[in-house]
């Protein structure tokens, strides 16, 4: 059983799995990557709509208070990916080195990293991180995110978190 701290939102932006084509298997991914440390996790689904990707990330951020979003998905080049668009607009201070560290982390496993136009930062007390769409590319970019968390949930609520010792050294 991991040391349960942070509230968290997960949100799947993908038309094929908003229409019930396919399975939303990254979630899934991040939710157990989250778990040891997670108090409570808000999943949410929307398709590649900039409008509906805003909406859900406001909600999350000043209504569900979670202390940490990350979406899955539509952070490519194809004509409908649209969340890093839809991200800036609800973000008010950007976290680039962030969304730098996930690339150059990810550059190592492959080129296509590149393609990647993710981006991250604050709204409100939240912290808005966008990650890849596939399973694999979720697990390779959030394993680069995870051990700041905690640190940068505290530096953002003012709280002090008990996180236990195997994150944030
Ligand atoms: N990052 C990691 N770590 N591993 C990957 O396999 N795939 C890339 C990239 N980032 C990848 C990665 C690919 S193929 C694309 S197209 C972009 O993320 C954008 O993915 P998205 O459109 O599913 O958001």
């Amino acid at each position: 059983m991991g040391v349960m701290c942070l509230k968290f939102g997960i949100v799947c932006v993908s038309d094929r799995c908003s229409a019930g084509l396919c399975e939303d298997r990254s979630g899934k991914v991040i939710a157990e990557m989250l778990a040891p440390l997670s108090d409570s996790t808000v999943y949410r689904l929307v398709p590649d709509e900039k409008t509906q990707i805003e909406a859900v990330l406001k909600a999350l951020a000043d209504e569900e208070s979670a202390d940490v979003v990350f979406t899955t998905g539509g952070t490519g080049f194809a004509p409908r990916d649209v969340t890093p668009e839809a991200t800036c607009a609800v973000i008010e201070r950007s976290a680039p080195g962030i969304s730098e560290a996930i690339r150059i982390k990810s550059l190592a496993v492959t080129p296509n990293a590149m393609l990647s136009r993710a981006v991250s930062g604050i709204r409100g007390k939240t912290l808005i991180v966008n990650l890849p769409g596939s399973p694999k590319a979720v697990k390779e970019s959030l394993e680069v995110v995870l051990p700041v968390l905690p640190h940068a949930a505290e530096t953002l609520s003012g709280n002090t978190l008990n996180c236990g010792g195997n994150y944030g050294k």
